[in-house]
């Protein structure tokens, strides 16, 4: 039997999933493309060699009975209206994250899928990557012992600090927060490795380098090999323009951030970001009740001690490098099991629903200056 997939938002993310999909299976087919921007479909049919129909609008894609699955990635701020469209049609999804962009879009979504037998993927890219899936391994095998607390962080290379900046992410219209279109990836992973979902948390962040009154690092750093300037090279070719000016573009998102988070199961955690460093870091740092645990995604290292006297670190080379520590690829592999054979979901909507009210607390923390508790959030979904 054979599946027929509709695209809506044929970005360089759409692309991505649909070519390595595309891939796993001949009897996965692309049946239609919908995106308001013509280079993008033309691109994606370029790249993908199909010659799907397109759709001016996503209702017409998603009324096509040869279409069972929709892969949505198109800007965050319409993952509402495109998700609860295709569960009305019944159509099966794999949505990018972040879920949505408030905390009511988020609970409508899980609300109505709940009335639905339909599957959902969320395409938390990282929970495919075999890094992150070798530390859930041994935290769950009791490796470190019982998790007492730890640290993570997700810092990025100055250029693509710059290209959130300069592209549509940098509206909370368009993309909801920074922690929640970046850091959401992160704020799963934690839920993941501790088991369990945030009780309270507490934030402080800010907009401090992205201001035109440094604008000045642009031409302080001069120019990349392919003659780009500083903060203004990030994969552009594969992304739309308008690529701005990071420093002077109307942005509304923060530049900084940190977190405590304080987990239902007791377990206490801080966060760090930051989008202009040199070292770029997704890193981890676990503490146990009988080891330690530190791994980064970037380096593909991940160190372990037993606590002890005569404890050796243990050295494990997870593999670093392209698409998201090498999840891409398992994604699409178990994207395809799952509209073949109903196979397993690895990142589900509860999870993009809980990873998302995370962001949503920690930024009314960071507005608010206070510790916020999520019960508010948990009571949506009675
Ligand atoms: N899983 C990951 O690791 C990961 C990485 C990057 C981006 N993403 C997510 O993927 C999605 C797309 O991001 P991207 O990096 O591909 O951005 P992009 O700018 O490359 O592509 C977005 C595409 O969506 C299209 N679009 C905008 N409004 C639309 C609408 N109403 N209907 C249909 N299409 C529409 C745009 O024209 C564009 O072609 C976002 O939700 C983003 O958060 C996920």
């Amino acid at each position: 039997m054979s599946i027929g997939v509709g695209m809506i938002g044929c970005g360089a993310m759409g692309l991505s999933v649909a070519k390595l999909l595309l891939k796993e299976s001949s009897e996965i087919q692309l049946r239609g493309l919908c995106d308001p921007l013509e280079s993008s479909i033309k691109t994606c049919k370029e790249q993908l060699g199909v010659d799907a129909p397109i759709y001016d609008d996503y209702r017409q894609l998603l009324a096509q009975k040869d279409i069972q699955w929709v892969l949505i990635a198109s800007w965050n701020c319409h993952h509402f209206e495109q998700v609860m469209a295709a569960f009305d049609a019944g159509k099966h999804v794999f949505c990018q994250k972040p879920l949505g962009i408030t905390a009511e879009e988020c609970s409508r979504m899980y609300h109505q899928w709940k009335k639905t037998n339909l599957k959902f993927n969320i395409g938390f890219t990282l929970r495919y990557s075999p890094h992150y899936r070798k530390i859930n391994q041994l935290l769950r095998e009791g490796a470190i012992g019982d998790i007492i607390s730890f640290e993570f962080n997700e810092t990025l290379d100055f250029n693509h600090g710059g290209y959130i900046m300069g592209n549509w992410r940098r509206l909370k219209a368009n993309a909801g927060t920074h922690l929640l279109e970046k850091c959401c990836h992160d704020l799963d992973l934690a839920n993941w490795m501790v088991a369990s979902k945030p009780r309270r948390v507490a934030s402080f962040g800010g907009l401090d380098f992205f201001t035109p009154a440094n604008e000045r690092h642009i031409a302080r750093i001069g120019r990349a090999k392919d003659n780009s300037q500083a903060y203004m090279t990030w994969d552009t070719d594969a992304r739309p323009r308008p690529f701005l000016n990071p420093f002077t573009s109307d942005k509304d998102i923060i530049d900084n951030q940190v977190a405590i988070i304080e987990y239902e199961n007791g377990i206490r955690a801080s966060f760090h970001c930051n989008s202009n460093t040199a070292i770029p870091e997704r890193r981890m740092y676990i503490c146990g009740s009988e080891g330690t645990l530190r791994a980064d995604v970037l380096t593909g290292l991940l160190e372990i001690k037993r606590i002890g006297f005569d404890t050796n670190i243990e050295r494990i080379k997870t593999g670093h490098g392209e698409g998201h520590g090498h999840g891409d690829q398992v994604l699409a592999a178990e994207l395809a099991d799952s509209m073949l054979n109903s196979g397993p979901v690895a990142a589900s909507l509860e999870d993009g629903l809980y990873s998302a009210f995370t962001a949503f607390a920690i930024d009314e923390a960071m507005d608010t200056g206070k510790v916020v508790s999520l019960d508010k959030y948990y009571q949506m979904l009675k």
